[in-house]
This record gives C-alpha cells, sequence and structure tokens, in this order.
C-alpha cells in the first residue's frame, strides 16, 4: 500500500498522517507500532466505539494490550485495513497529567511486603488490593451485585467441619490424583479466568509456567489476554491443559476453537453454562466507568452503555440461546472430554450424566454470575448422596470451583466426593502481585497446608477421604453478611496479613 510522501523511514507512516484521521468518520489508531483504519470496525467493536475513539488518530497500545490477545486483529480486521508501520519517532507522546493515585500505588509497591511474608492465599489478595492497579482489581476482585454468592463461597467452608481420625501412621502422605484420566500431584487446577494481562503483563503464560512446576493443569480461558497458540507453546513435556469454552453465537467459530484446541493436544473442554449473560459486578462497572466515561466526548449513535465495565465489553458475543439440544453436536465436533462449567443444582447433574457429558463443575462463576446462588460445596453435598443412590457416582466427574482460599477446602471437597477443585482469584492475585514466584509460592502453600492437613485428619492418600471425616450439619445455613456477634469480633485480635515496609 502507498501512503505517498507521508510515508519517511523506509515507507513508514509518520504520526502526523495518523493524527489526521481523528475521528468517527475516518479513525485510525497506532497498536504496537501499527497503524489501522478502524472506521467501519467501530460499531463492531464488542467495548463500544467510544473507547476506540479515545485513541483516535493516536497510539492506543497501552489500553489495548491486555484486553486484546495478540492474534485480534488479524483475525477480526480485514487486511485491506492494515495501513503498515509507523514511524515512532514521529508520534507526538501523550502529556500524561500525573495522576495522584497511580504515584500512591507506586509507592505502595515500593513498600509491598516481600514474597515470603505471604503465608496463605489470602495474603496474596490482601497485596494485590493495594499494588494492582484500580480498573484491574475491579475487574478480578468483583462478585455480582451485592455479592452475596462471592462472600458465600468462602464462608461455606467454614460451616464444615472435620471428624479426624488418629493413630493412624501418616508418615508418608501422597496427595496424587488423576483428572479426566491426567496425572496430577494434588488435585487442584487453575481454573479458567479472563484478562491475565490486567494484572501481569505476560498474562495467562505466568499461570502456565507456574502450574507445570507442580504439575497441576491448568484451564485456557476463551478470553485469555494471551493468544491461545501462546499459552499452549508455553508449556511443555506432557504438561496437561483444558479449554474453557464461551460458546459463540456462531457456531463455526465455536467449532474452529474446539478443533484447533484438540489438535493442540487440549484434554478437557469445559463449556461454561452459567453466563448467558453476564453478572453485573458494579466494581468493575464503576472504575471503567470513571476511565472510559468522563474524558470523552459523546459522539452520539452509540447504544452501547458506558458503565459496563470490562466483563460485559468483552463477552457480547457469547450465545444466550445455548441449551441441552447442543451438547450433542458437541460431542460430534469432538473427542475431547466434555464438562460443563457452572452446573447449580442436582437435577442438571443427573441430566448431564444421562446426555453423555464426562464430568460436572459445580460453580456459580466465583460469584459472579447469579447473586444467591448457592456455594459449589453446598451443592456437592446434596448432589453426591443422590448420584450414589442412582448408582451414578462413577458415571461422571464432580469439580467444585468458588471460595477455595485452603488445602482444607479441598479436603473438605474431596470428602464430599469431588474429584478435584478449581481455584480462580487467588492465582490471579498471586501473580499480579509477584509474578510468577508468587504463583510459585501460592502453590507451593497450598501443597504443604494440604500434606500437613491429610496428615492430621489421619489420612495417607486422597482415595481414603471420604464423608464420614466431615461434618456438614451447618451447611444448610447461609451467611447473611451480617457480623453475628460483634462484641466478640470487636475484642478478637485479628489474624493480621503481611505489612508494608515503613516510609522512608
Ligand atoms: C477475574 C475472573 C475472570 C473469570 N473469567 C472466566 C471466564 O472467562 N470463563 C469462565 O468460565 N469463568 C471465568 N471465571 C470464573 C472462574 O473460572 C471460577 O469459576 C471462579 O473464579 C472460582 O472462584 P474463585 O475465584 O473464588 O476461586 C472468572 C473468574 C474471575 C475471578
Amino acid at each position: 500500500m502507498n501512503h505517498g510522501s507521508s510515508n519517511t523511514q523506509a515507507n513508514k507512516l509518520t504520526g502526523q498522517e495518523v493524527a489526521k484521521h481523528n475521528n468517527a468518520e475516518d479513525c485510525w489508531v497506532i497498536i504496537h507500532g501499527r497503524a489501522y483504519d478502524v472506521t467501519e470496525f467501530l460499531p463492531e467493536h464488542p467495548g463500544g466505539p467510544k473507547i476506540i475513539l479515545k485513541y483516535a488518530g493516536k497510539d492506543g497500545t497501552e489500553q489495548y494490550e491486555p484486553i486484546h490477545p495478540p492474534d485480534t486483529l488479524d483475525k477480526y480486521l480485514d487486511k485491506s485495513k492494515h495501513l503498515g508501520e509507523v514511524d515512532m519517532n514521529t508520534v507526538e507522546k501523550e502529556e500524561k497529567e500525573e495522576d495522584p493515585e497511580e504515584i500512591e500505588r507506586q509507592e505502595r509497591i515500593q513498600r509491598m511486603p516481600i514474597l515470603e511474608q505471604c503465608y496463605n492465599l489470602m495474603d496474596f489478595e490482601a497485596v494485590a488490593r493495594r499494588v494492582m492497579k484500580k480498573t484491574a482489581w475491579a475487574y478480578y476482585s468483583s462478585g455480582a451485585d451485592d455479592e452475596m454468592t462471592m462472600r458465600e463461597n468462602h464462608s461455606a467452608f467454614h460451616k464444615i467441619w472435620f471428624r479426624p481420625r488418629i493413630l493412624q501412621d501418616v508418615e508418608n502422605i501422597d496427595t496424587s490424583t488423576t483428572m479426566l484420566g491426567s496425572k496430577v500431584s494434588i488435585p487442584f487446577y487453575v481454573t479458567a479466568t479472563a484478562l491475565g494481562k490486567l494484572g501481569n503483563p505476560e498474562g495467562e503464560v505466568v499461570l502456565t509456567r507456574g502450574a507445570r512446576k507442580h504439575n497441576v493443569i491448568q484451564m485456557i480461558p476463551t478470553l485469555a489476554s494471551c493468544s491461545f497458540d501462546e499459552i499452549v507453546d508455553a508449556k511443555e513435556g506432557d504438561q496437561v491443559q483444558w479449554l474453557q469454552l464461551y460458546v459463540n453465537k456462531n457456531r463455526d467459530i465455536t467449532k474452529r476453537i474446539v478443533e484447533h484446541a484438540e489438535s493442540r493436544g487440549c484434554k478437557g473442554l469445559f463449556i461454561t453454562v452459567d453466563a448467558p449473560q453476564l453478572g453485573r459486578r458494579e466494581k468493575d462497572m464503576r472504575s471503567k466507568f470513571s476511565d472510559v466515561g468522563s474524558n470523552v466526548q459523546d459522539t452520539g449513535g452509540d447504544n452501547v452503555d458506558r458503565s459496563q465495565g470490562a466483563a460485559r465489553a468483552i463477552s457480547s458475543f457469547i450465545d444466550p440461546a445455548l441449551s441441552w439440544k447442543d451438547i450433542p453436536w458437541f460431542k460430534s465436533i469432538t473427542k475431547m472430554p466434555i464438562i460443563l462449567k457452572g452446573v447449580q443444582r442436582v437435577e442438571d447433574v443427573i441430566r448431564a450424566v444421562s446426555v453423555g457429558c464426562d464430568g460436572v463443575v459445580l460453580s456459580n462463576h466465583g460469584g459472579r454470575q447469579l447473586d444467591f446462588a448457592r456455594s459449589g460445596v453446598e451443592v456437592l453435598a446434596e448432589v453426591m448422596p443422590e448420584l450414589r443412590r442412582l448408582g451414578l457416582q462413577d458415571k461422571i466427574e464432580v469439580y467444585i470451583d468458588g471460595g477455595i482460599r485452603r488445602a482444607t477446602d479441598i479436603i473438605k471437597a474431596l470428602c464430599l466426593g469431588a474429584k478435584g477443585v478449581g481455584i480462580g482469584r487467588p492465582f490471579l492475585f498471586a501473580m499480579s502481585a509477584y509474578g510468577l514466584p508468587g504463583v510459585d509460592r501460592a502453590m507451593q502453600l497450598l501443597k504443604d497446608e494440604m500434606e500437613m492437613n491429610m496428615r492430621l485428619i489421619g489420612c495417607n492418600t486422597i482415595d481414603q477421604l471420604g464423608p464420614e471425616f466431615v461434618d456438614t450439619r451447618g451447611l444448610s445455613m447461609h451467611s447473611t453478611g451480617v457480623p453475628s456477634d460483634t462484641l466478640a469480633l470487636d475484642a478478637y485480635d485479628p489474624l493480621a496479613g503481611p505489612r508494608e515496609k515503613a516510609r522512608l
């Protein structure tokens, strides 16, 4: 393509040339040193045109990077709109106003506790809250509506107590098991969480490396910030990965994704079934509102609600018409085991068995979808006795996720019949605060806790865990979110998380 006199250094475009195309009728943007004509794409952008228009005629890389896998432009923007390289020396650098919030955040990063001060998974969350960018924290930490389900996910585990046995010779402990036929060192997996680059510039491959080191499985999200292939390329040897699938309204796209995942060696297809529409996550919506909405001129003609946050912006393709009728089709296009992620009642587990699914994840999406959905572990306690009663317990593998923060939580789930558990936010927070060393430490802490607690409960191996080790009588009581016994809480000297270094 010839850009005439505007091309300088070896036919590169200049910043001045790009800057002329700075409005909704004629909109170019620079991403990673290349210019793109996105004028016609504006109305199709899942996040709405306004956020693109903010960067019309300018370099939008910083905003673009964490939300879009690197192959996005190749996939979704016609080649004729790829205008070529830009001489970045000629692009005017935006004078960034010093943002007082960002200055404070940088100060907090300087005073971050050292990694060794994190003794459990909650500690990573406490640190991440202080050092992550506000929008990233809002996206990761938020739950739906009043966040009742999100908090219940965690507190549900507090209602299950142990019935340990003694004098069992617990010198040797083996926490290894299998999940969908793959051997793992411990029965947790890294569940799918979108937009890894919001928390760490390298994105999901950091989790791949952590999972490899600890021989645990990683579930790759459809909406990862890294491309699918980057995440698969980052695995080593016989490392196992699964695919989480959001089903696209366009089934050809879905078919392509599934076939590609299978050809690249994925060992499980987890179809997310709890998100026909993305939940309202108000923290996320609020943070995006100030980021995107306030400093952009309203150009009109744009129906997208500006206050929807990162989550809604990236999810408009998900098919709300997905139904049980589609399951045979999935079975016809893949040999990977099919697992429904987001099942929330006994009846649907039984139906999943009857349509030939290989597994279910009892999950409410980390409390990010239907508020007042019950915790996965509570549903598990209801599901397993019913499966046993019907003789179906070996027909399907049952997983849970949501609120798992301690190895005792994992053990409780396993006692109740789960094959394994998924863990989401804790690894995101560990990665955001400390990168790969953080993820490594988080996984090691869980392993250490697991070995110790298996020993203390009196079990040497995973297959010894069973319902006789837990007292679940408290499970039916749901938390109200209102702290009880406030006098005692007031007097209680709370365990403290890691402390920041003193100011210099
Ligand atoms: C930031 C974030 C992004 C998520 N993205 C997805 C997703 O893209 N697809 C999906 O099926 N589940 C997604 N989930 C849900 C998780 O897979 C999982 O159900 C949940 O995080 C488990 O709860 P936990 O975070 O308390 O461990 C996401 C969760 C979080 C926190």
